[in-house]
């Protein structure tokens, strides 16, 4: 266990360090200082940094230098914090707190939380294309990828489903296993399948960590569904109660707190069992197991 805490340290740290690094002030950009400013508020709040996490941890779990994941790290944990920001705004979610700290457009206005998100969803791509570290083959398989994960079959698809949900009553567990596929399950597939980018890994091991990470995805939503009914603001450093109030139909709302539990808990072992093809990596075990037990 100590083992397991030491790993996940180093790996938040080096991530902590790399975003700093990587959304620095400079002297060109004085004109952006509110934007830079704005995209450093919502990247430096805190979270649980699992994406970035998962990268390291699959290019390890296959031998690689996670030191060499780095931008793709950083990367995947800038995309997810614009989808947080936008996921805030009045149009969508309307939620006031994020992190512990006021939603990036409750601090700077929404039109500069808009903008802070879009440039969020593309330094990314420049991070990884000027990535030293990695072959030009490997940058344009993870770039390819990872638009792929964020935009219309991607995050945003299923954000898409997510609002058109909020009208109909008629949503059912395939509608929301889908829309969870999309909305958080490829952000999570993707980190993983970075992860084997990034350690050379064959095609059949990106899709066996592709499998994981859409399994660990759904059982990560249903968790949220979750603590949205049973956890405190301060644990969660969000507002609860939010899925209620914007008339979001969830696992939890379709069967129950308990249910909802168990669905996860099988979901999550079908997760251990893509673990396999990686000799079962200890590391990864323990951070599903401790995923599943997560209390924000
Ligand atoms: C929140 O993600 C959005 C979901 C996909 C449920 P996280 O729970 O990973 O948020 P942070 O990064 O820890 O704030
Ligand atoms: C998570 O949706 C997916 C994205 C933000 C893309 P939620 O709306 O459930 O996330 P929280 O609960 O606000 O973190
Ligand atoms: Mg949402
Ligand atoms: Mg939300
Ligand atoms: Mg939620």
């Amino acid at each position: 266990m100590s083992n397991f805490k030491e790993q996940f340290s180093e790996y938040i740290k080096f991530t902590e360090g790399n975003l700093k690094k990587y959304n620095a002030h400079s002297d060109s950009m004085t004109a952006q200082k509110n934007l830079i400013d704005a995209m450093n508020y919502s990247l430096e709040a805190g979270g649980k940094r699992i994406r970035p996490v998962l990268v390291y941890a699959f290019c390890s779990a296959l031998g690689g230098d996670y030191r060499k994941a780095c931008a793709p790290a950083a990367a995947i944990e800038m995309i997810h914090t614009f989808s947080l920001i936008h996921d805030d705004l009045p149009a969508m979610d309307n939620d006031d707190f994020r992190r512990g700290k006021p939603s990036c457009h409750k601090a700077f206005g929404e039109a500069m939380a808009i903008l802070a998100g879009d440039a969020l969803s593309v330094l990314p791509f420049e991070l990884i294309a000027n990535a030293e570290e990695l072959s030009s083959g490997q940058k344009v398989k993870i770039i390819s990828c990872l638009a792929r994960a964020v935009g219309r079959e991607g995050m945003i698809g299923g954000q898409v489903i997510d609002m058109e949900n909020e009208e109909r009553s008629d949503v059912d567990e395939a509608n929301l296993r889908n829309m969870y596929r999309h909305k958080t399950g490829q952000l999570i597939a993707v980190s993983c399948m970075m992860g084997c980018i990034c350690a050379g890994a064959d095609d059949k091991k990106i899709q066996a960590a592709a499998d994981y990470g859409f399994k660990l995805g759904l059982a990560f939503q249903i968790i949220d569904d979750i603590l949205d009914v049973t956890s405190t603001t301060e644990e969660l450093g969000k507002p609860v109660g939010s899925d209620v109030e914007e008339n979001k139909t969830t696992f939890v709302t379709l069967y129950g707190v308990e249910k909802a539990q168990e669905i996860a808990n099988a979901v999550t072992d079908e997760a251990l069992g893509c673990l396999e093809i990686f000799g079962s990596d200890g590391f990864l075990t323990e951070l599903t197991e401790t995923l599943l037990k997560r209390k924000n």
